[in-house]
């Protein structure tokens, strides 16, 4: 069906299309379990306290302003992450800014975290109750005079509707926003977070998103970081704002972050690097250019627990997490491996 569609889509300019996917994804047509696959417990994974169904997530940006999670969650996802959430509704940058780079496996966005802000979300996510595993995405506004507190905002607002809160420090459209990478200000803000659960008496799990950008004596110490300030998962990673040099695409100049393929060995790589680093102390969360169900076993085995994608949706349709679930049942399959927790980090 969406190979048929997909010419049809393709032609369309990509924000265009994202637009038409949420509105008919509204409509919430798809009967429930249609998405499940054969043996699916294989993919079963406890983590954060929950339970999740599988560990293919749809990552952060599909679905900013959480209007259509539950549809999302019936083609077959672990878990959706709605966001990033800013606490006033934006725009975002000038359009267009979602660029396809076809002949790559990828796309280009400098979207700026346009979003209908906490309120309206808010609102929407008590009115329509979640049918699986939410997290949502917090970050700053554009114009914000102090980036720390419109974290602060996202928090206090969404602790307790969310299964977890994302503190995304890596994205590369909103300026200033990946200083968070830098140790003293990380220890800052993650003390002033913890606070604030305190106060609120509330075991949220906080998971930190980060950039992949960074260079190896920051993993030290974000790990560092991490592990002393009770982050419950890493999340590794965000779009990249480099790695241009082996594109074929014409437009691969276009400013904004990078994902899709060129980012799988570079986002694989990285959990590799944080998987030996945290021992086994916080559980990563792998997302870059997962489109099959090789590409996922191969974040497992470096040491991701739970994998998120985006791109690869784009690319791949509705069957996406269906796909890969039964593609990675396979491969445990002719692994002799049971379960998949019993793959997390196997290559290490
Ligand atoms: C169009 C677009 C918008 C995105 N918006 C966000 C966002 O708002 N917040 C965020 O944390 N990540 C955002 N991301 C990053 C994705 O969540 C993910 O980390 C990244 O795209 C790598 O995964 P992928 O290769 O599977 O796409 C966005 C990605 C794309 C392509």
């Amino acid at each position: 069906m969406f190979s048929i569609l997909r010419p049809f889509l393709f032609n369309l300019d990509p924000e265009t299309a994202h637009d038409l996917a949420i509105k008919s994804l509204k409509f919430n047509f798809f009967p429930s379990k249609m998405f499940e696959v054969e043996d699916e417990q294989m993919l079963n994974i406890e983590l954060l306290g929950k339970n999740f169904p599988n560990p293919i997530g749809l990552a952060a940006g599909f679905d900013k302003s959480a209007e259509a999670y539950n549809p999302l969650l019936k083609l077959g996802f672990g878990f959706v992450e709605v966001g990033t959430v800013t606490p006033l509704k934006q725009l975002g940058n000038p359009k267009p800014r979602i660029f396809r780079l076809e002949d790559d496996g990828a796309l280009i966005n400098r979207l700026g975290f346009n979003n209908d802000g906490i309120e309206i979300i808010k609102n929407r996510i008590k009115s329509n109750e979640k049918k699986g595993i939410l997290g949502i995405n917090i970050g700053p506004n554009k114009d914000t005079e102090d980036q720390k507190t419109d974290f602060c905002l996202g928090l206090k607002k969404f602790f307790d509707i969310a299964d977890y809160i994302t503190i995304n420090i890596s994205s590369p459209n909103t300026e200033g926003l990946r200083d968070f990478h830098d140790q003293e200000k990380l220890k800052d803000l993650l003390l002033t977070l913890n606070t604030i659960k305190k106060d609120n008496k509330t075991n949220i799990p906080l998971l930190l998103k980060v950039s992949p950008d960074i260079q190896d004596n920051h993993i030290f110490e974000i790990a560092d970081v991490a592990t002393r300030s009770n982050i419950s998962a890493i999340i590794l990673t965000n779009t990249t704002d480099g790695n241009r040099d082996n594109l074929v695409s014409k437009i691969k100049k276009e400013e904004g972050g990078l994902s899709g393929e060129p980012l799988q060995q570079i986002s694989t790589n990285m959990i590799k690097k944080f998987y030996k680093q945290l021992n086994g102390k916080i559980p990563i969360i792998g997302v870059g250019g997962v489109n099959s169900g090789k590409s996922a076993y191969e974040k497992i085995i470096a040491g991701a627990s739970l994998l998120q994608l985006y791109t690869g949706f784009v690319y791949r349709g509705p069957s996406t997490a269906q796909d890969i679930k039964k593609e990675l049942i396979q491969i445990l399959k002719n692994e002799g491996i049971k379960n998949i927790k019993d793959a997390v980090g196997k290559a290490i």
